[in-house]
């Protein structure tokens, strides 16, 4: 253990002194001379990692470069309690800190963390099935990837978000849409109990009993509170093994009758049946349509080795470019859709990638040839903006509009659709961030006025960072006033201030 610490103390001790006291990267080492003392204080297995080096970025490397927090030095526990002793370092050195699991939260709120400690959650991934074999216990620095396979190896499932790449906990402290939602509710209404570092760095065990405010904020607004080291959630016996996809490249000349026929598809106030998942983007390719963006389309069926020809044969007969058709297991959801590992969302390019989500019930057809339009323009105008693409995502919602909206931060369960444009650009062109703002913000605008809606839900884990608390965690003033009194209670010195803050 000693030597290990020792090591540790070395990589910290060797940074402070080549960086020099006026280098950047020496906050923590101006104000202590050295890390020997976090090292010591850090279970063997811990490692910190120093600017430069491999572990250093790739702990730090992410989803979108733009309004990124700037990390002096990367701690990655190997405990839960390594995590309490980082956190109480961090105080006593008056040293922001932030925690990272799948580096894929790209609002611009986390880029006011300037020179702190990033607590890298990425070995904190056991996964432990319980005897009665209804939860597991999984670490906090898990990502989607490890718990659908280590479930699926047991018979098991719950609720993970879409991509192989994110975490449980950063989607699932916002509320987490994924597969499995129109089933069981959305990733937070897995959650039963978690282990959780207060903002004074003490560990505790939290559930709906211990502090009915605090769990129920924890659903929806939970970035704000702890950092989360273990999370107990519910999980379900594989019922429909099979899966079956079609999936569509459509045209922009169509671009009206495909939203009609989305539409129409969704007969019941918004509800696809519960085993019925729509999912797409439409993108910028020239070799297939020149006059107009491309959009890719899913229908993704549970419990079935091809898509019922019910909920396909409209969209064949709009005459779509290509059509494409498989089935396989729930492990391939990700791998049809283009968010597996290998897919390009999940990889760190280096880019800029900012959404600006709107919730909506239902698509306007009008509304979406506008933004299409637009979209178009910007493209071939900016250039640099041609590798942005637009979200449409219905997935089915039963499992989430059965939870009382009331009872968990969630503020969104009403809202049918998650539309998103993401504009995609390289940051070295600093001319191009306002303007990527405009466009996102024209797009999301066109999206919401012609929605009817009087309030602009905007979905926090996509948020671009420029909208309100109100747009994040809903516009009923209780909501705001019970956020605030638990963000009192258990962050007074607003140290988990940088993801979303409700203050
Ligand atoms: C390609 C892609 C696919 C996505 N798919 C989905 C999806 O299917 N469903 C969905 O709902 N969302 C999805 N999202 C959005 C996603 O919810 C957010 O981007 C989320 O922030 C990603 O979490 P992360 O761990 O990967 O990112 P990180 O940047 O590592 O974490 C985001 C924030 O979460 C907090 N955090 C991380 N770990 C912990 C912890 N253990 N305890 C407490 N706080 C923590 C920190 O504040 C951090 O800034 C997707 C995003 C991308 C880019
Ligand atoms: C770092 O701190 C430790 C413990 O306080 C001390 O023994 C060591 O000499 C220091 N190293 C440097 C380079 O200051
Ligand atoms: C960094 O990531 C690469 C690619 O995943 C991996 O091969 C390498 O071992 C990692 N390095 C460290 C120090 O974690
Ligand atoms: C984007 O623009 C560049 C030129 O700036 C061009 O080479 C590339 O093919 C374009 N890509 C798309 C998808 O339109
Ligand atoms: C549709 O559902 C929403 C909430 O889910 C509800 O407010 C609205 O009244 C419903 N509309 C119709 C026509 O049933
Ligand atoms: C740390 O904060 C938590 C939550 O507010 C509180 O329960 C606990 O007593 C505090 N611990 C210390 C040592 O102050």
């Amino acid at each position: 253990m000693e030597v290990v610490a020792a090591v540790a103390a070395w990589a910290v001790t060797s940074v402070c002194q080549n960086a020099g006291s006026e280098h950047w990267l020496s906050a923590v080492c101006r104000r202590d001379g050295n890390a020997t003392d976090l090292a010591g204080r850090l279970s063997p297995g811990a490692a910190i990692y120093t600017p430069g080096s491999d572990g250093f970025i790739n702990a730090t490397s992410r989803w979108s470069v733009f309004d990124a927090p700037t990390v002096n030095i990367v701690v990655v526990p190997a405990t839960e309690n390594d995590v309490a002793e980082t956190v109480k370092y961090a105080n006593e050195q008056d040293v922001p800190f932030l925690a990272v699991t799948g580096g894929h939260g790209a609002i611009t709120t986390v880029g006011r963390m300037k020179t702190g400690i990033e607590i890298w959650m990425n070995h904190l991934q056991d996964i432990e099935i319980s005897a009665d074999g209804a939860s597991a216990k999984i670490g906090g620095g898990s990502l989607s990837k490890r718990i659908l396979d280590t479930l699926w190896a047991a018979g098991k499932q719950t609720v993970t978000g879409s991509c192989e790449c994110t975490s449980l906990l950063g989607p699932g402290l916002g509320g987490g849409h994924g597969f499995l939602q129109g089933r069981h509710g959305l990733i937070a209404d897995q959650f039963l109990s978690m282990n959780i570092v207060f903002a004074n760095g003490s560990l505790h065990h939290i559930d709906k009993k211990t502090d009915a405010d605090l769990w129920w904020a924890m659903q929806g607004a939970g970035h704000n509170f702890g950092i989360v080291t273990s999370v107990t959630v519910k999980i379900y016996d594989i019922e429909y093994s099979d899966w079956a996809y079609e999936m569509f490249t459509v045209t922009s000349d169509k671009v009206e009758k495909f939203y009609q026929t989305i539409n129409a598809a969704i007969p019941n106030n918004g509800s696809l049946p519960v085993n019925v998942i729509h999912y797409g983007y439409f993108y910028n390719d020239p070799t297939i349509d020149s006059k107009g963006p491309v959009t890719a389309f899913w229908i993704l069926q549970e419990g079935a080795t091809s898509v019922d020809s019910a909920y396909t044969q409209p969209f064949h007969d709009l005459g779509p470019f290509a059509t494409e058709a498989g089935s396989g297991n729930y492990l391939d959801l990700p791998v049809w859709t283009d968010l597996d590992n290998s897919a390009a969302p999940c990889q760190h390019t280096g880019f800029a990638n900012t959404r600006f989500p709107v919730d909506t019930q239902t698509y306007d057809p009008q509304a979406m040839r506008k933004a299409y339009d637009l979209f178009a323009k910007a493209s071939l105008e900016t250039p640099a903006f041609n590798g942005s693409f637009f979200l449409i995502e219905g997935y089915s919602l039963q499992g989430v509009k059965a939870i009382p909206s009331d009872t968990t931060a969630v503020p969104f369960r009403d809202g049918n659709l998650l539309i998103a444009p993401v504009i995609r650009w390289d940051p070295s062109d600093s001319t191009l961030a306002q303007k990527a703002a405009d466009l996102g913000n024209e797009l999301r605008n066109i999206v919401f006025e012609a929605s009817g809606q009087s309030e602009l839900l905007t979905y926090v884990n996509y948020a671009f960072g420029d909208e309100t608390k109100q747009n994040w965690y809903g516009f009923e003033q209780w909501r705001q006033d019970k956020l605030l009194a638990v963000k009192d209670k258990y962050d007074p010195l607003r140290k988990f201030s940088f993801y979303a803050p409700i203050a």
